[in-house]
């Protein structure tokens, strides 16, 4: 619905100009003011005039810089158009959250709609006008780089998180000048890359994609997402930026959205290497077509700029209909009134070092860690006890993780700082690099360790291993820090392994050498003192994972919501001894760690599981009534979860899908009772027809602290 202000503009705007507003850029353009084209845009043989054309910037961010770069460019716009700047407000602008991947293991959606906030509050400071965030591609391989950026496995914790994610950069719409607008990406389905190799095909069918990976996207555009971003892969056999079924039938005609269709990066230029477009014009009609508003760096769009006075009449109604988007977001971020909306260098310093912001970003990493294993309960420790603080990540301090190129590396709390601060004993040692022994930084390590009464390992991958193009084909800890762990551990001293990781990895031989495992992801700017604050009780672990753990590289893909199979393992804990079974010859089928685990310093039971409505209609949902009991001295959060499972469906069901999960408060000695309550609607399946729909007939509700300990009672919906 295009405004009074839009339509003056169009009508005033000539063809060049408007597909000007079709094409973004790297801020180095604009960067030396005055005319001048560096870099890539020299490169690409832009002109001045094209260059003042341009629509969108990213990538740039600085409340001086970007006004000097909006002056500079309204005073060169013929119509006054302001440019709009976008970047990548991923977990934080600069001072870091943990990676999306922790920030799911919190379980917390309210955490995440404060953490996003935050961002936005920030970047809104320093000139950011939209994030290329939340991600939201459900993930279940590994090896594949991007985990991090994700909530995991799960679609109903994708989707609320999404939500939460979407709200908290958005705030209450219409926009306002603390709040950035939203861009998730990448649409779609980019999180199943086959092989986990990075920018490999996609290959689902549309029933499966329907089932479990359309649903966090649609929670962004329901929370009312301003723009969405297509992806690099291929889907349903056509890549997704020329995807006129995926991008026109699904993501505008039944998700409904308006909103700025934008291209990932020079994922229209790639339509050429993809084999689906001859020539950067054909690329051009097919994302045109497909309803893609903005080509962010692929240059393919502004060749039509320099053919703009004859092009055909559907290819102008594909192009007014795409500037008509951009200037509405425009309109929608208040630019046109204010094309320096929010920037404010004092707000942008003050509020990335201010006690509020730092309050939430360590509350976000403390909450995000997970504790595996706490065997002979070493955890938490007691200030008394000597410390060998040792591992690779002591040196490199390397906790932000990807996607924090602004963020403050050196503010970073450092683990050496934090635990000295508070134990009376802390000796550190490197031990080993992070892919290389080093013999001498192993002897050093291996003499304190002797010296002490515990070692915590600082083990993991550098931030370089995760992210985009970081896919792994080994999934273990580097052979380098679990022959220094093999050595730690025939010291007989406790060893908690610290696990710093952008991705779920295979811990199996961790496992067996740790007496206590905690997941840290990359925890960020405050991890070092979350870490700290966990492992000596300051904060009872309440962290869950939000994807699955597997024993070995060989499982992957392996998630918890599994559907049948004919041929089941009657019981995947004993072996049957029969053949024919969904199962393998050298490996277990469960995985090490499952989805939604994560152990607690507090000793809190479920007394009792009572269904309070077990008959589920159209205005009446499944209400059930679960009594708790913390019985111990630890004040603790926990995620009660709730899961159900389908009995008999005209397509196969899942084993178990997460509905309901709430992260709790139990005070020490303490009982309460829970309603958990799941509709009706929310027990949809998408059918043969891909229609979603919600079958009458026999269901189980499971309800536990993680996706395997479950108590499990039925119901039945009408
Ligand atoms: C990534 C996107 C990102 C964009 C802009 C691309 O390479 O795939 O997720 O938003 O770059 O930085």
């Amino acid at each position: 619905m295009s405004t009074a202000r839009v339509n003056a503009l169009m009508n005033q705007m000539t063809t060049a100009e408007k597909i000007g507003q079709l094409l973004q850029m790297t801020g180095d353009a604009f960067q030396s003011g005055e005319s001048k084209i560096t870099g890539p845009m020299q490169d690409k043989h832009l002109s001045t005039e094209t260059v003042y054309a341009v629509g969108s910037v990213l990538g740039t961010s600085g409340a001086k810089q970007v006004k000097e770069i909006q002056k500079d460019y309204l005073a060169h716009n013929r119509l006054h158009i302001p440019l709009m700047f976008m970047a990548d407000v991923i977990h934080g602008y600069q001072t870091i959250y943990p990676i999306p991947l922790g920030l799911g293991a919190t379980f917390n959606p309210e955490m995440v709609r404060q953490t996003s906030e935050v961002a936005a509050r920030i970047s809104a400071a320093g000139g950011i006008q939209v994030t290329f965030a939340p991600m939201v591609d459900l993930v279940r391989d590994p090896r594949w780089g991007r985990v991090m950026e994700s909530t995991g496995e799960d679609p109903y914790l994708n989707s609320v998180m999404t939500q939460a994610s979407v709200e908290g950069f958005q705030g209450e719409l219409p926009l306002d000048k603390e709040h950035i607008a939203a861009c998730v990406k990448h649409f779609a389905a980019y999180g199943a890359p086959e092989a986990g190799r990075e920018y490999n095909t996609v290959d689902l069918s549309e029933w499966r994609f329907r089932e479990q990976y359309l649903p966090a996207y649609a929670a962004a555009i329901e929370a009312q997402a301003m723009l969405v971003m297509t992806s690099f892969n291929t889907l349903f056999g056509v890549p997704a930026s020329a995807n006129q079924h995926l991008m026109r039938d699904i993501l505008r005609d039944e998700l409904n959205f308006h909103g700025v269709l934008i291209s990932d990066w020079n994922a229209v230029g790639e339509l050429i290497r993809h084999g689906v477009a001859a020539n950067s014009e054909a690329a051009t009609a097919l994302a045109l077509k497909a309803g893609v508003d903005i080509d962010m760096m692929s240059f393919a769009y502004a060749s039509y700029l320099k053919k703009a006075a004859d092009l055909d009449d559907q290819t102008l109604a594909l192009i007014n209909e795409a500037a008509v988007r951009v200037l509405e977001l425009k309109e929608k971020l208040g630019l046109f009134d204010d094309p320096f909306r929010g920037m404010d260098e004092e707000k942008e310093l003050h509020d990335i070092h201010s006690d509020e912001t730092m309050a939430v970003v360590q509350q976000a990493a403390e909450e995000s860690l997970v504790l595996l294993k706490n065997d002979q309960q070493v955890l938490p420790l007691h200030h008394t006890q000597s410390i060998a603080l040792i591992g690779p990540v002591i040196a490199s301090n390397d906790l932000l993780g990807a996607w924090s190129w602004n963020g403050h590396r050196h503010e970073t709390e450092t683990l050496e700082h934090a635990f000295k601060a508070d134990f009376n004993d802390v000796k550190v040692a490197t031990g080993c690099d992070y892919r290389h022994a080093d013999a001498a930084a192993e002897a050093e390590a291996l003499a304190i360790a002797e010296q002490q009464d515990v070692i915590v390992a600082v083990l993991g991958l550098p931030s370089s291993e995760s992210g985009e193009a970081s896919s792994l084909a080994n999934i273990k800890l580097p052979q380098a820090q679990l022959e220094l762990l093999a050595k730690l551990a025939k010291l007989n001293k406790p060893i908690i392994s610290v696990i710093i990781t952008g991705r779920a990895m295979d811990l199996t031989r961790v496992n067996e050498l740790s007496t206590a495992i905690v997941v840290a992801w990359f925890p960020g700017t405050k991890g070092a003192i979350a870490i700290k604050n966990v492992l000596d009780g300051t904060v009872s672990p309440n962290g869950k994972l939000p994807m699955t753990f597997p024993r070995s590289v060989g499982q992957v893909p392996i998630y918890y919501n599994q559907y049948r199979t004919g041929r089941p393992v009657p019981d995947p804990y004993v072996d049957s001894g029969n053949g024919y079974e969904s199962k393998y010859m050298d490996c277990s089928t469960l995985p090490l760690y499952p989805f939604g685990f994560g152990l607690s310093y507090a000793d809190i039971t479920i007394e009792k599981v009572e269904v309070i409505h077990n008959v589920v209609t159209e205005t009446q949902p499944l209400t059930v009534n679960v009594t708790i009991k913390n019985n111990s001295d630890f004040a603790a959060k926990n995620v009660l979860q709730g899961y159900t499972h389908q009995l008999i469906g005209e397509t196969v069901r899942p084993m178990k899908e997460l509905k309901y999960f709430a992260k709790i408060t139990f005070p020490a000695h303490s009982e309460q009772t829970i309603t958990v309550t799941i509709a009706k609607e929310q027990l949809s399946s998408v059918h043969t027809n891909l229609k979603r729909a919600t079958d009458a007939g026999h269901y189980e509700v499971m309800i536990g602290f993680d996706s395997e300990k479950l108590i499990k009672c039925d119901f039945e919906v009408q």
